[in-house]
């Protein structure tokens, strides 16, 4: 039993407008037609969406939706869940109908960070064409990979590590830790843990044991088809003239391989925008040790000039 990729994610927003022109116009994902007028819908493939925005009266990353590939397995990490005493709250059915899923269940991580499950995997048969002209979003065969990845902050790192481990079936990808307290047998260390599903893509969801993040997560990753398409987003943002801000410019991380950069977003979090990230077979897969994060690039806007 194990989650089968990242489906979605749920943003709330005081400006959908806000949010609508950062989609369509930076990220280059298309608007899907909403029931709901409080509720902004962007997708990047097949799927209905991959974006689920709602009006509300905070700016903030709410919850990844972690998909599985049957109701069977859907089943057993409910049980699972309850059996660790985190919670369980079934969507009513209307609700998951919205959603575009057979059933949903809201819970949280030991950290407390928020995620929903589900499963049923819907279409929409409507082409995929980018406002932007993204030349693809990489999501896999039939979006097997998922939307992308997310990183989120878990100061309880052991004990969340291993709730994703041992309760929703995820395997260690990348492991880190960085000794930052002087590196003597006293300093613990910092830990990251890069976690794939059941999918090729490198990490779906990635753990770092850093103070709780006041906008609900680190980033989020978006992969397209081409090194252009990362090239013109970034002179997209550019050309905003600091509106939508350069988190971190161009550069390759060493684990996954990827070519991003990161932006800030209408919602306080970052997302990556990135290209040619590795793929992993997650059968055979023995974790790794990564000793850095990128090989070269990625100069963090808080970084100082040196
Ligand atoms: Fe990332």
């Amino acid at each position: 039993m194990s989650v089968s990729s990242l489906g979605y994610v749920v943003i709330e927003t005081r400006d959908l407008a806000a949010w609508r022109e950062f989609g369509t116009q930076i990220l280059g994902t298309m608007e899907a037609a909403s029931d709901d007028p409080e509720v902004l819908l962007l997708r990047i493939d097949d799927r209905p969406f991959r974006f689920w925005i709602r009006k509300g009266d905070r700016e903030a990353f709410c919850a990844p939706a972690w998909e599985f590939a049957s109701k069977q397995e859907f089943d057993v990490a409910v049980a699972r869940l309850a059996a660790a005493g985190r919670p369980v709250d079934h969507a009513g059915i209307m609700e998951a109908r919205a959603r575009k899923v057979y059933e949903l269940v809201r819970s949280s991580d030991p950290c407390g960070n928020p995620f929903e499950i589900f499963y049923g995997r819907f279409y929409d048969y409507q082409p995929f064409v980018s406002p932007a002209a993204v030349s693809r979003f990489v999501t896999g065969d039939n979006g097997d990979m998922g939307l992308g990845h997310v990183v989120l902050t878990a100061p309880a790192f052991e004990t969340t590590h291993a709730f994703y481990k041992e309760v929703l079936g995820f395997r260690d990808t990348d492991l880190g830790r960085f000794f930052l307290a002087g590196g003597g047998p006293d300093d613990a260390g910092i830990g990251f843990a890069f976690m794939h599903a059941r999918n090729g893509r490198h990490h779906s969801l990635a753990l770092g044991q850093m103070p709780e993040s006041p906008n609900g997560a680190v980033h989020m990753m978006l992969e397209v088809g081409t090194l252009e398409d990362v090239g013109r987003a970034y002179d997209r943002v550019l050309k905003t003239k600091g509106k939508i801000q350069v988190s971190a410019t161009l550069g390759r991380h060493v684990n996954d391989k990827m070519t991003s950069f990161y932006m800030r977003t209408p919602g306080g979090f970052d997302i990556e925008y990135g290209w040619n990230g590795l793929v992993i077979d997650p059968a055979t897969w023995v974790p790794t040790t990564s000793l850095g994060v990128s090989d070269w690039g990625h100069k963090w806007a808080h970084e100082k000039d040196d």
